[in-house]
């Protein structure tokens, strides 16, 4: 499937959750096996150079596409959370959004030192999350080659906000 043809499994939806937001919507192309099945085969394209040992996800949405491609990729797979939702010694990562601040949290012992992680989420926007996530695997001792995400709004210039190599499928500008 192309570019354009996975895109027409994407939604826009106006004013969610806010007056003024384009919401890009995922849950369509996850309806269709087909077209899922297609985007993940591009992401684990776009992944495999970069030699992860491990796949991260994000809570919540980014779990829908870190798992699938751990597994077809033949790679554990980490969550990282939100907050006080995992069991055991966890450690954990403030940041700040537009308004106010958020927390992702994983497990102290998910990473062997030096393990190569790659982290993916559904959307890069201002990137925030994903610098988070990022450095919160750093924390854990991961080595971190890249970051992945399906969608990027590139208007937001989130990529700008990390160190890594960002892979995206799908750009919205
Ligand atoms: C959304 C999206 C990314 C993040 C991107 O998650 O899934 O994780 O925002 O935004 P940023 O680049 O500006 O940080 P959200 O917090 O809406 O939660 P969800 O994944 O649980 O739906
Ligand atoms: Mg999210």
């Amino acid at each position: 499937m192309t570019e354009s043809e996975l895109k027409r499994h994407i939604r826009g939806i106006p004013d969610f959750p806010k007056p003024g937001i384009l919401f890009y919507d995922i849950s369509t192309l996850l309806r269709n096996a087909q077209a899922w099945k297609a985007a993940m085969a591009a992401m684990a394209e776009r992944i495999t150079p970069h030699r992860p040992q491990v796949l991260a996800g994000i809570e919540s949405r980014g779990f829908l596409l870190a798992a699938p491609l751990a597994l077809e990729l033949g790679l554990g797979f980490i969550m990282l959370r939100k907050p006080r939702k995992l069991p055991g010694a966890t450690i954990g990562l403030d940041y700040a959004l537009e308004y106010g601040t958020d927390r992702i949290e994983m497990q102290a012992d998910a990473i062997a030192p030096g393990q190569r992680v790659v982290l993916l989420d559904d959307l890069l926007a201002t990137g925030g999350t994903m610098a988070a996530g990022v450095a919160l695997l750093r924390q854990a001792g991961a080595e971190v080659p890249a970051a992945a995400a399906m969608l990027e709004l590139t208007f937001l210039g989130g990529r700008r906000r990390l160190d890594v190599p960002v892979e995206t499928l799908l750009t919205y500008d």
